[in-house]
This record gives C-alpha cells, structure tokens and sequence, in this order.
C-alpha cells in the first residue's frame, strides 16, 4: 500500500450538512424535510446533466435552479426574498461536529476541499464554520467548468497539491463522488453515515466509515 500523503475532502454532505437549511425551510413550509431532500436531489441531477450536455453554469446558478424547481414540484410560492434566504443557508451550512477531532489527528498532513461549490459558496461555508485555517486548498470545480464525476474535476487534487492520486486519500460521503474518485484513481474513503448500501458501479472504497474522526484509525495511520 502507497504512503498516505495528502487528504482530499467533498465538501456537501461530508465536511457541511446539506439538511442544516432545513431550519430555513421551516420558515416556507411544513414540508421542510421533503424540501431539502428534493433541492439537493435535483441540484445533483442538474451537475450530471450539465456537465453531460457541455453547458457548465456554477453550484451557485444550480443550486438556484434546483430550489425553483423544487419549490414549484411543492407548490410553494415564494417570494423573491424568501427564495434569497434559502439560497443564502448554503453559505452558512454547518460542519459536521467530529470535524475539530479530525483535523487534530491528521495534523501535519496537507487538507484539500474539491468540491462542486463555486469558489465563492465554498470561500464563504469555511469562513462561517472556521475550518479555514485547517485547509491550504480550497479546489473548486470552476476551474475545470465542470462536475463530478468527470475525471478533469479530480485532477485538479494531484495538480494543486503536487502529490500522486494513489498518495491522496479522497473522503467523502456521496456514494457517486466514492466511485468517481476510485474510477480517477485515488485512495477512497466512504463516509456512510446513514450505512446506505453502496452503488452498482463495480467500484468500491479502500475504507468505509460512519464519522469523519474514525478515518485515521480506518487508515491505519
Ligand atoms: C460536492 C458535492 C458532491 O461538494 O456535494 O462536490
């Protein structure tokens, strides 16, 4: 097995929880989880459909559109400042609370973020939540003009971290970016915190784990 040099973090769903914009979502409607749940869905669907058809617009513009579909398939009529304040929840999600542990036991390693987020979501989410500090890179797919899972998106973690792919252990907690990270070539960690079962892809993660400060022992480091 190839020495650990590097770790690359998803960001949504992994580092930050997507459902902390339920409390927001409370405020439109009593059906906050179901929104939540088909915001992030669509908003998913919308990066595999864009970056498919060649017609990149960032997390930003997607997210938008996600929540607007998702609100008409509710039948929600919201106002415009309503919508601004559900959209704007995505900048200040909260970080999972192991994360402080995580970071402590893997000091001294070099931390990415690469993530789907546009540069400025993802600049804003770890300036709210304080995890700036522990990571020297923060990736976002804009550089690329594209989404995961495309190959050119992973690139961008050996490209700015100047470590080899099977040096860096990619985490994260989306089963489709674990299979397309593995595809790339990286050292994969599931984080199933639900203890979903894993896609049909023929690929599978190196280690699986139910929280982000299991990961050093599930390495063996
Ligand atoms: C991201 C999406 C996959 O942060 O959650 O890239």
């Amino acid at each position: 097995m190839r020495t650990v040099r590097a770790f690359a973090f998803d960001a949504y769903g992994t580092l930050f929880d997507v459902h902390s914009v339920v409390a927001e979502c409370r405020k439109v409607t009593p059906e906050a989880e179901a929104l939540s749940t088909l915001w992030r869905a669509k908003q998913l669907e919308y990066t595999w459909l864009r970056a498919l058809m060649g017609r990149y617009e960032d997390f930003w513009s997607v997210t938008d559109a996600a929540l607007r579909f998702a609100t008409r398939r509710l039948n929600l009529r919201l106002d415009p400042a309503q919508h601004a304040r559900l959209l704007e929840a995505y900048l200040r999600l909260e970080a999972y609370p192991e994360i402080p542990k995580m970071v402590e036991a893997l000091r001294g390693y070099p931390l990415a973020v690469l993530s789907n987020g546009s540069p400025r979501m993802l600049e804003a989410v770890v300036e709210h939540t304080g995890l700036k500090p522990h990571f020297a890179h923060v990736i976002s797919v804009d550089a690329v003009r594209s989404y995961k899972p495309s190959p050119g998106v992973y690139a961008l973690g050996p490209q700015r971290l100047g470590v080899p792919r099977e040096e860096i252990v990619f985490v994260s907690s989306n089963s489709f970016d674990v299979i397309g990270a593995k595809a790339f070539g990286y050292r994969v960690c599931w984080v199933n915190r639900a203890g979903a079962p894993l896609d049909e892809l023929g690929m599978a993660p190196d280690a699986t784990v139910s929280r982000l400060d299991e990961l050093p022992k599930a390495l063996g480091l």
